[in-house]
């Protein structure tokens, strides 16, 4: 499996600031924003990743992490010329996953808990597609999935207006090898973006989408508002401070993982 991470869109909702810097870029306490979901694919074991920003961006990102060998890691770039939405992602890196599976993360979300690593570790062999649930007061802002009473999935929505339940999806998505096939034969949204909602549906036609409950002792915060930038620096600082670990620090976990 190999891991992309979607660091380019345009940021309005941090606007000012995202009209001179990428959103990823800007601290979230003690670390730039990408480290944070970059992190959560080390925990996850991969080593390969594509970075796809915007093309004034790229630079300063490769300035930022350069190749990833510092990190044990194999990082390449990719362009996003316009932001067309989540699921271009897998068109985008069609040649870099050459018929990989791979893990697609949102360079705005921070995730942490307990055993969060091994537990996605285990499903890095995805058959199909394999997202997450996760229940949150107002979904409303994101993919929304709903479930019958044995917990089948009955039809996931993006952005509803009066969502059907109250688990969005977070910002992680596990694919098999199709997925840039699946992407290609997407059309645009009303609002003009391949969703990654319509690549999940078209996994669920097909009869191929799992979904897992995460767990409540995992945190997930997707940090693209002034308000929930500031409460994620607020928590790492807290949770930092508190039990003396590190949170998101990409240096400590390679040198854990044994890779540099
Ligand atoms: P969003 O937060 O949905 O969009 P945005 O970053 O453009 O911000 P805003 O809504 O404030 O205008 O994007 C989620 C993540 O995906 C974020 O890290 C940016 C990234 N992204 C892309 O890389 N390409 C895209 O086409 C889109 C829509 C988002």
């Amino acid at each position: 499996m190999k891991g992309i991470i979607l660091a380019g869109g345009s940021g309005t909702r941090l606007h000012p600031i995202t009209r001179a810097v990428s959103k990823q870029l800007l601290p979230i306490y003690d670390k730039p924003m990408i480290y944070y979901p970059l992190s959560t694919l080390m925990l996850t074991g991969l080593r390969e990743i594509l970075l796809i920003t915007t093309p004034h961006d790229q630079d300063a990102f490769r300035r930022l992490l350069g190749d990833g060998s510092q990190l044990g890691l194999q990082i390449s770039y990719v362009v996003q010329e316009e932001p067309n939405g989540l699921a271009q992602a897998l068109i985008l890196g069609e040649e870099f996953l050459a018929g990989d599976r791979c893990a697609l993360i949102l360079g705005d979300n921070l995730f942490h808990g307990p055993g969060l690593g091994t537990y996605l570790r285990r499903n890095t062999e995805v058959k199909g597609a394999l997202i997450f649930a996760y229940q949150v007061s107002d979904p409303s802002a994101y993919g929304v999935v709903e479930f019958d009473g044995q917990g089948k999935v009955l039809s996931i929505e993006e952005k509803p207006i009066t969502p059907r339940s109250n688990y969005a999806i977070p910002g992680i998505y596990f694919y098999d090898e199709r997925a840039s096939r699946m992407a290609h034969e997407l059309t645009p949204s009303g609002r003009g973006e391949l969703e990654i909602s319509a690549l999940n549906n078209a996994y669920l036609r097909a009869g191929e989408l799992n979904v897992e409950v995460l767990s409540r002792a995992t945190t997930w915060l997707d940090t693209g508002t002034h308000e929930s930038l500031y409460e994620a620096g607020g928590l790492i600082r807290t949770l930092q401070h508190r039990s003396g670990l590190r949170i998101g620090d990409v240096e400590q976990i390679a040198r854990d993982q044994g890779w540099v």
